[in-house]
């Protein structure tokens, strides 16, 4: 059967009907899906039975698989993590801020792959921003500020040990199994406006979280800079918001899009086993 593509509508994403990833896929139908995933950023795979095997295999079609730091993989895999959260849980919902995955490292990952064992009946959605669209209708008093320009990304605030994720939440009731470590200082630079290696797009890389300075500019000034990208890059006419039903396997592309996790599920529990596709090129 032929791969079937839908975009969502909104400013991004498409929904992937007519595959069965639980099977091994043709050449041509990873080149469909490669393709549709270049274009829509987003794609979802919904009505999926998939084990850590399929969804391991789906990766790879993309990518050798990307370093995960500072979250220890599920048993007995090296190469998936659970992101999950139980029904009586009170510490805070994970990445529940925008971010691109991973973009303190020197070649972020490509891609990341999420799949749904466990879906609340409501809430858990998981949000997304095109950053070519955001930089494309940027006004130009912005976009002068931050051309040439280069982020100062570093996990520090996340997942040093007086990160959010550090010693004060590895005291909570946190089911994550979450490894804060001083290594998460580190810093790296990357541009604020970055073609895309594939597609040749300009996009807005990365955002106030991951990045925590820019380069050559003092930091009160470069935080209010940051922080008013922020404001524009995650504005809703740039959002696609994804609403999960069990089975499903969504990959998006981290030099496309912001994501963030949202709340709202107290009382159930919520499950999904995720991959990284490691980055290719900068
Ligand atoms: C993530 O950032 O990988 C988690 C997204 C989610 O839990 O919805």
């Amino acid at each position: 059967m032929k791969v079937q593509i839908k975009a969502t509508g909104q400013a991004c994403g498409a929904v992937i009907e007519g595959v069965d990833l639980s099977e091994p896929l043709h050449a041509e139908q990873v080149r469909a899906i490669r393709e549709a995933w270049l274009e829509n950023l987003v794609l979802s795979f919904p009505g999926q039975q998939l084990s850590d095997d399929d969804l391991e295999r789906f990766s790879q079609y993309f990518g050798p698989f990307g370093d995960d730091p500072f979250i220890a993989p599920v048993a007995g895999r090296k190469h998936i993590i659970a992101v999950q959260r139980k029904a009586d849980e009170t510490a805070p919902v994970f990445a529940e801020s925008w971010h691109t995955d991973w973009s303190f490292q020197a070649v972020p990952p490509d891609g990341t792959c999420l799949y749904s064992l466990i879906v609340p009946p409501k809430g858990g959605d998981t949000l997304f921003a095109n950053q070519h669209l955001a930089l494309q209708q940027m006004p130009d008093s912005l976009r002068q500020r931050i051309a040439e320009r280069c982020g100062i990304h570093t996990a520090k605030a996340a997942y040093a040990p007086d990160g959010a994720y550090g010693e004060q939440d590895q005291a909570s009731d946190r089911s994550m199994d979450i490894r804060p470590s001083s290594e998460a200082v580190a810093t790296q630079l990357h541009p604020l406006i970055r073609k895309h290696p594939e597609t040749g797009k300009p996009a807005l890389f990365g955002c106030l979280g991951y990045i925590l300075g820019v380069d050559g500019m003092a930091d009160d000034e470069a935080f209010e800079l940051l922080a008013e990208l922020h404001t524009w890059q995650t504005r809703e006419e740039f959002q696609y918001r994804h609403r999960w039903e069990p089975g499903t396997l969504l990959m998006w592309d981290n030099r496309s899009v912001l994501h963030m996790a949202t709340g709202g599920y107290d009382g159930h529990d919520r499950l999904l086993h995720r991959t990284t596709i490691a980055g290719s090129r900068f």
